[in-house]
Formats: C-alpha cells, sequence, structure tokens
C-alpha cells in the first residue's frame, strides 16, 4: 500500500475530512485511513507510516489553528524523524469560513513543518467553506470533488500539483465587497447564524451562546 491517510478532524468518521479525502482517493487502489481523534492510537500510527511511501493530512481549521490532535501528533512524529525522512507529504487544510486568508498561517507552519521533518512536500491545498460537504448532496459538490480528485492523482503520480486546480480550490484570498454587502445584510435580517443556532440548539447550548467565563 502507497498512501496512509491521516483525518486530523475531532470528529473522526462521518467528517468533512473524510468527505474530502474520500475524493482525494478516488484514483487511488489502496490506502489506509487513520483518525488522530484516537489519540492513544498515535504511537501505532506511527509505526504504521513506516510502511507508507505517502501521506495525507486532511483537517478542519479550528479557532485559526489545526486542531490540538494535529498538533500531538506532529510532536509525537517530531520524537520520531527517522521514520519520516524523504516521505511525500501533502497537506488539506479546509475551514469553515468561506476566506482562504483564514489558513495562511497554517499553510506557513506546514511548509516549515514538512522542511523540519525533511519529507518531500508536494504542497497545502486550502478548502474554504467545507462545513457543508458531508451534508450537501454529491452534485452540489461535484466540481469540488473533481479538482481534489485531480490533486490526488497528480499525487499518486508523483507530478507537482496545477497551480490552477490549486487556486481554484482555494478561492479569494477575502471576500468581494458585494459579497461582504450580503453577508452584512444576512446578518441584519438575521439569516447568516441559521445554521450553527441550529448546531446550538441540538447540543443544547444555544442559551450560553454569549457566556464569557473568563471575564470579570
Ligand atoms: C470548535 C470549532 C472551532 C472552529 N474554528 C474555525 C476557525 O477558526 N475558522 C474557520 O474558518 N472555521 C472554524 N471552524 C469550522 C470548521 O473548520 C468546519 O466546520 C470544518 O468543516 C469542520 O470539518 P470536520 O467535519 O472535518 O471536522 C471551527 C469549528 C469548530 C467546531
Amino acid at each position: 500500500m502507497s498512501l496512509m491517510v491521516f483525518n486530523g478532524s475531532p470528529r473522526g468518521v462521518n467528517s468533512n475530512s473524510d468527505v474530502i479525502a474520500s475524493w482525494f482517493l478516488k484514483g487511488f487502489e489502496e490506502s489506509k485511513t487513520v483518525y488522530l481523534n484516537k489519540v492513544k492510537q498515535h504511537e501505532t500510527y506511527i509505526n504504521e507510516s513506516i510502511e507508507f511511501e505517502k501521506l495525507l493530512f486532511v483537517f478542519p481549521l479550528y479557532v485559526d489553528g489545526m486542531p490540538g490532535q494535529v498538533k500531538y501528533f506532529f510532536e509525537q512524529m517530531n520524537k520520531q524523524k527517522k521514520v519520516f525522512k524523504n516521505k511525500e507529504v501533502t497537506f488539506i487544510i479546509h475551514s469553515g469560513f468561506s476566506e482562504a486568508i483564514h489558513s495562511k498561517n497554517l499553510e506557513k507552519y506546514l511548509y516549515r513543518f514538512a522542511d523540519l521533518m525533511s519529507m518531500k512536500n508536494y504542497g497545502v491545498v486550502i478548502i474554504p467553506g467545507s462545513e457543508g460537504f458531508r451534508l450537501m448532496p454529491p452534485k452540489m459538490t461535484a466540481k469540488k470533488a473533481e479538482k481534489v480528485a485531480e490533486i490526488g492523482d497528480m499525487f499518486r503520480l508523483n507530478k507537482p500539483f496545477p497551480s490552477a486546480v490549486k487556486e481554484s480550490l482555494e478561492g479569494p484570498l477575502v471576500q468581494s465587497k458585494l459579497q461582504r454587502l450580503l453577508f452584512k445584510i444576512l446578518s441584519l435580517v438575521g439569516l447568516s447564524n441559521v445554521y450553527w443556532n441550529s448546531q446550538l440548539k441540538k447540543n443544547n447550548a444555544f442559551k450560553n451562546r454569549f457566556d464569557a467565563p473568563y471575564e470579570k
């Protein structure tokens, strides 16, 4: 088997990260996916990764950074540099917000991390606006899925990722003035929070949404 996929979502299975990974894997005959939310398994994952030539990390942006379990795994990797030296790697960061700018600091970190680990980095792919992927009908995500599959193919064939495909997945760094205006209008009429409020209600946390436990 040539590819090991590290899903860094705290949701694990049934995550948007899993959906994105399934697009990436379209052309791969064999691969192994592991879930970094199973923190007790990290040591096993490191030992298993010895057998693989290529690694894909796919995870969401959490509070402008990577989920804690991803950082923890990277720290474990750093202790076993020999295992990862010369491995081919790529990273997919995706985010709830629709602007790529939110992922830019983490992108820099990942290039630096891959460098420090002496891994052969094929690139960091940014995909904003991912929260709905697992809920959308496949038709609605078909174009994104195609582009991610193309990136997966390039990785499989040891070719550089086409910059046009990468850029198109990433989209604009920030929203246009018109998009910002539309968002303001949606916020004013209370429509921008419908989905997030439904999530808060589902988790019985709606009443706590303005809590500020560290305020004096
Ligand atoms: C606790 C938490 C923090 C988050 N922080 C950010 C953030 O800082 N920026 C952002 O764009 N999205 C943020 N998101 C949204 C996730 O990146 C987005 O929902 C993603 O699709 C989740 O992917 P997953 O299903 O693979 O976990 C956050 C979500 C949660 C639950």
